[in-house]
């Protein structure tokens, strides 16, 4: 089993749109994928089809009891004929949840990564929430690997430094996770937009996995509740579907060419010039 942690501080930026993407792509190529909804918002459950349901990840994380997951894995809703991933799905009580992990002397920051023995899916991925807090930490305390999403706009590499240093901190204690990379999403055409992913590159150099274009078809496809398969011939849904697939094929050489055993990566990070030429 490999596992993949979908984080940044920041709302907004398409982790759980990359998540899906990335769930989408490798169970097309055959795996068998787990989606797990980290978020409050449970986006990630109704991207796949899902809403409400029970056992929740609140309600395996309510206690601390190792393989606890595997009593609330579900099939997604996705249609039949494409890929379909599996789910453990995310509820609103989440949020109530962090200050009752918070008041476990022992088990605050790895209750997931304890309730995740015996999953024998292929590929985890963890949808986090859009903070730093102890949902968040629990998702990289259960994951190998994580992927930081975010936007060509300005400060987002700042952001994207602040959940590195949060990684880097939490490997230095547990030899993972390692920082797979950094997807910039939402890439329009504008010149903006080029000059911030310029930007990133420039900062963040090889970390940079493949982008993932702004899309009508991408938000389509989650707002159906659909795969970006299942969307036939709507313009733009096979090319979304390909990037998710170079996306995911990267990750996948990365994870080849530097085994979970090696240090950390570090990134270099020359200072970013404050205004625009
Ligand atoms: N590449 C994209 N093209 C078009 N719409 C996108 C893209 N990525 C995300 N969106 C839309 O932007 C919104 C926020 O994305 P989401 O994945 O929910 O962000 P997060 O999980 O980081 O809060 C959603 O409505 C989603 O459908
Ligand atoms: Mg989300």
């Amino acid at each position: 089993m490999q596992s993949i942690a979908v984080v940044n501080q920041k709302g907004g930026v398409g982790k759980t749109t990359v998540t899906l993407g990335i769930a989408e792509a490798a169970s097309a190529s055959g795996m068998r994928v787990l989606v797990i909804d980290l978020d409050p918002q449970a986006n990630a459950s109704s991207g796949l089809g899902i809403w409400n349901a029970r056992p929740s990840i609140d309600d395996v994380l309510a206690e601390a009891r190792a393989g606890s997951v595997n009593d609330a894995i579900r099939p997604s809703n996705w249609p039949e004929h494409g890929p379909q991933p599996d789910l453990v799905p995310g509820s609103h009580l989440l949020a109530g949840r962090e200050p009752l992990l918070a008041a476990d002397p022992v088990g605050a920051q790895d209750r997931l990564r304890l309730s995740l023995a015996g999953v024998d899916h292929d590929l985890v991925l963890i949808d986090c929430p859009p903070s730093l807090g102890l949902l968040c930490i629990n998702g990289l305390f259960a994951a190998e690997r994580a992927v930081i999403v975010t936007e060509p706009a300005a400060w987002a590499a700042d952001g994207v430094d602040l959940m590195h240093n949060t990684i880097e901190r939490v490997a230095g204690r547990l030899g993972a996770p390692r920082l797979a990379g950094v997807v910039v999403n939402r890439v329009g055409r504008t010149r903006d937009n080029r000059y911030w992913c310029e930007q990133l590159h420039d900062r963040f150099g090889d970390l940079v996995l493949p982008q993932i274009q702004l899309r009508a078809a991408i938000a389509e496809a989650s707002g159906q509740s659909t795969s970006l398969r299942a969307l036939g011939k709507r313009p733009g849904a096979a090319e979304a579907a390909s990037q998710f697939s170079e996306l995911w094929d990267s990750l996948s050489e990365v994870r080849t060419l530097n085994p979970a055993s090696e240090e950390p990566l570090q990134s270099d990070q020359p200072s970013m010039p404050s205004t625009i030429d």
